[in-house]
């Protein structure tokens, strides 16, 4: 039976020829495939608008019922950089002195990271993406839906923006981070989810050697026998 009560609008997706479409996931690709995670920022300036631009690609993302669960907090204050700075420091200093397993250690070591985390104020921008499991509505509080995969989609988004603007980006989780909610002040229904500084490449920065899995590693097919 057709729905009368609400409004639907034609879609008004782009169709491309095949040989185009193969093209474009191409380049897509490899465009993609040279992201990387950066942790030696320059203290350049970025345009206001860029990171405007940014965040509202990130929060065109798909999400549980449309509910958007996310408030992307951006600190360029040079004073509330330093709090965050000096309090993902002290969890870092604890997660890097026992509180991370011997196993997660010996994984980190190709990256070189301490407990030293200069980045979070030398970064232009950090981009604090809080995830929210509810939303108020006057007294009401109304229930989000598959929260993490939504917000988790959100930031994936958001780092391809910064990417395709040709910025750089780290994804940093200095846990626990309820140390974000105090310093910003959110509200009870936000939780951090993840604290991302966003900037130009310091000079001569370099990034750990790693290898990408291959298709074969990370993709299963079924398909009909020919
Ligand atoms: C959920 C998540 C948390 C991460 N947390 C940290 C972090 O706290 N510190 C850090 O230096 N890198 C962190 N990373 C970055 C990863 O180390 C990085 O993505 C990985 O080494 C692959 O490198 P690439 O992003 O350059 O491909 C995190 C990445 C993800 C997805």
């Amino acid at each position: 039976m057709a729905d009368t009560t609400h409004r639907f609008l034609p879609y008004q997706g782009v169709r491309y020829a095949q040989s185009e479409t193969l093209q474009r996931s191409r380049e897509f690709y490899q465009y993609m495939d040279k992201r990387r995670t950066l942790r030696l920022f320059s203290d350049e300036p970025v345009p206001k608008e860029v990171i405007e631009n940014i965040i509202m690609t990130a929060s065109s993302a798909p999400s549980g019922a449309h509910k958007q669960p996310w408030t992307f907090c951006v600190v360029s204050d040079p004073d509330i950089k330093t709090q965050i700075r000096e309090a993902a420091e002290k969890e870092e200093y604890v997660n890097y002195h026992g509180r991370m397993s011997e196993e997660w250690l010996e994984d980190l070591e190709p990256f070189g990271t301490d407990w030293h985390k200069p980045f979070l104020e030398t970064a232009p921008y950090l981009i604090v993406v809080f995830k929210k499991s509810y939303d108020i509505e006057g007294e009401e509080k109304r229930k989000n839906y598959y929260v993490n995969e939504s917000v988790g989609i959100a930031a994936g988004f958001l780092l391809a923006a910064i990417h395709h603007a040709g910025l750089a980006a780290l994804t940093h989780t200095p846990s626990p981070m309820n140390f974000l909610q105090k310093i910003l002040n959110r509200p009870d229904n936000e939780r951090p989810f993840l604290l991302i500084p966003v900037g130009y490449p310091a000079e001569a920065a370099t990034v750990p050697d790693i290898r990408r899995k291959g298709p074969e590693e990370v993709t299963v097919w079924f398909e009909a026998a020919s």
